[in-house]
């Protein structure tokens, strides 16, 4: 990827035109400063993409760079020239959010392969930022990740339902995100300051959801020696998520389609009803339909819920959005753990991007994580990756190649090392290996296929 604008701060003015001169052919423009103030002033008024600063600067220190950087516009990576052995200089940056430092003597090369992830990286970022704006500021969209059309409409619906009261019914299977969404929906609601409380029906036996849910007075039964709030008590004035709402008992959703018709509670063992205001979001990861015919959820409240019918699809059905994704809970980890910023390579997204993920993003957030972890060099590759159930990997059979393969044996041949080495993410020495031939022979078949085109 071309760089595109980047200015240069530094007040030594070899290494400056050393730089700008090393750098002009990479980038699209490179300008040059040699004082923090004249520098930040092309960074207030110009369009920049990149910040390459040196520390220490007549005026003022890297440091103070950075963060004036970071205020103008939080977008622009910034890259910090530390004086060789000065590590506690190279941590307070990074850990005031400059994307990497370099040491004097600055190497080219490797400013060049840093430049080429922040611009990668940069280019994420405002992708996401221009999502944001897209979606309006109405409500907080942080660390919500949305490129594909389905997810962009269930985002864009979230925020349009999220001003009225009604009671929301999300559907998604199991880690696709649907607490995610519930919380955009209380951001971006009247009652964002109130509460938002979660709770889970499928994970409690139903007398105990009964008083988890509604609370209880003292002396209800053995054992309550307090009087205890509800999680309805605990919402007031804020949202409710019910997750899996279809596995509360019968009993219970006959209480719970009281409070959404009446908007009042009854406590265990109470005399009185008490008043509470809060908006319900209910999830589901079943077929609700077939629970219904079978008798094993209330019509009346299935309608009740669904008031404003909210459904998130399965990662496998959006794979626009694993890389935003893998990008998004790669750069979390490293951000929590203090490390540099990592690129991810073309062969571990296409790879991401050929499993079903059964376990949608939370699966993708384990296994990012795992890799973040596994992989010391600064770009993370497929052997970072260890996939909870192989069998979900499309294009992982090896009959499957050429079982629907008609044509010349030539072409044949052809499909066959091509697959493979795509099965092998390019790797020649493993794709030869598993084609039988030396990787001589698969050089000049490759050399053939290019020429041939
Ligand atoms: N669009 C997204 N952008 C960023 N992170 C996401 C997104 N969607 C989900 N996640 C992350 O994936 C994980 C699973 O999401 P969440 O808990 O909302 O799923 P869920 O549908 O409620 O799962 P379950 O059915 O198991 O309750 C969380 O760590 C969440 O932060
Ligand atoms: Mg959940």
């Amino acid at each position: 990827m071309k760089a595109e604008n980047i200015l240069i701060i530094e007040d030594e003015a070899l290494q400056r035109e050393t730089l700008a001169e090393a750098l002009r052919g990479e980038c699209s423009q490179v300008r040059t400063a040699a004082t923090a103030e004249d520098g930040l002033a092309h960074v207030a008024g110009e369009r920049v993409d990149v910040v390459i600063t040196d520390f220490k600067l007549p005026d003022h220190d890297g440091l103070h760079v950075l963060q004036e950087v970071k205020r103008i516009n939080p977008e622009i990576a910034v890259i910090v020239i530390t004086a060789y052995g000065s590590i506690d200089r190279a941590v307070s940056v990074m850990k005031a959010g400059a994307f990497d430092y370099l040491t004097k003597p600055v190497n080219i090369e490797e400013l060049v392969m840093v430049l080429e992830r922040a611009c990668a990286h940069q280019a994420l970022v405002s992708e996401n930022a221009r999502l944001r704006r897209d979606l309006g500021e109405k409500f907080s969209m942080d660390g919500v990740i949305a490129r594909s059309r389905s997810m962009e409409e269930a985002l864009n619906l979230a925020g349009r339902v999220a001003p009225s009261d009604a009671s929301v019914l999300l559907q998604g299977e199991s880690g696709t995100g649907k607490e995610v969404l519930a919380r955009v929906v209380h951001a971006a609601s009247r009652r964002k300051d109130g509460p938002f409380v979660a709770f889970n029906a499928a994970a409690l036996p139903p007398t105990l959801v009964e008083s988890e849910l509604f609370g209880h007075e003292k002396g209800a039964f053995t054992g309550a020696d307090y009087r205890k709030e509800g999680k309805f008590e605990l919402a007031h004035k804020g949202t409710l998520l019910l997750d899996e709402v279809t596995e509360m008992s019968l009993p219970l959703q006959a209480k719970l389609l009281r409070v959404l018709q009446e908007h009042e509670i009854d406590k265990v063992g109470g005399r009185e009803s008490i008043p509470v205001d809060v908006r319900v979001i209910a999830t589901s990861n079943r077929d609700i339909k077939k629970r219904i015919r079978e008798n094993l959820f209330r019509e009346d409240l299935y309608y009740r819920l669904n008031v404003i019918p909210l459904k998130i699809s399965p990662l496998r059905e959006r794979k626009e959005d694993i890389p935003l994704l893998a990008e998004h809970f790669l750069q979390k980890h490293r951000r929590e753990n203090n490390k540099p910023v990592m690129s991810i390579d073309e062969s571990t997204v296409s790879l991401l991007k050929k499993y079903n993920w059964p376990g949608n993003i939370r699966e993708l957030a384990n296994i990012m994580e795992r890799a973040a972890i596994l992989c010391t060099e600064d770009t993370l590759l497929p052997a970072h990756l260890f996939f909870e159930d192989d069998a979900e990997m499309d294009g992982d059979g090896s009959s499957k190649p050429l079982s629907n393969f008609r044509g010349t044996i030539h072409q044949m041949e052809k499909e066959l090392i091509l697959q493979t080495l795509e099965e092998q993410n390019g790797n020649k020495t493993r794709a030869a290996e598993s084609l039988g031939i030396s990787i001589r022979t698969l050089r000049n078949k490759l050399t053939e296929y290019q020429s041939s085109g």
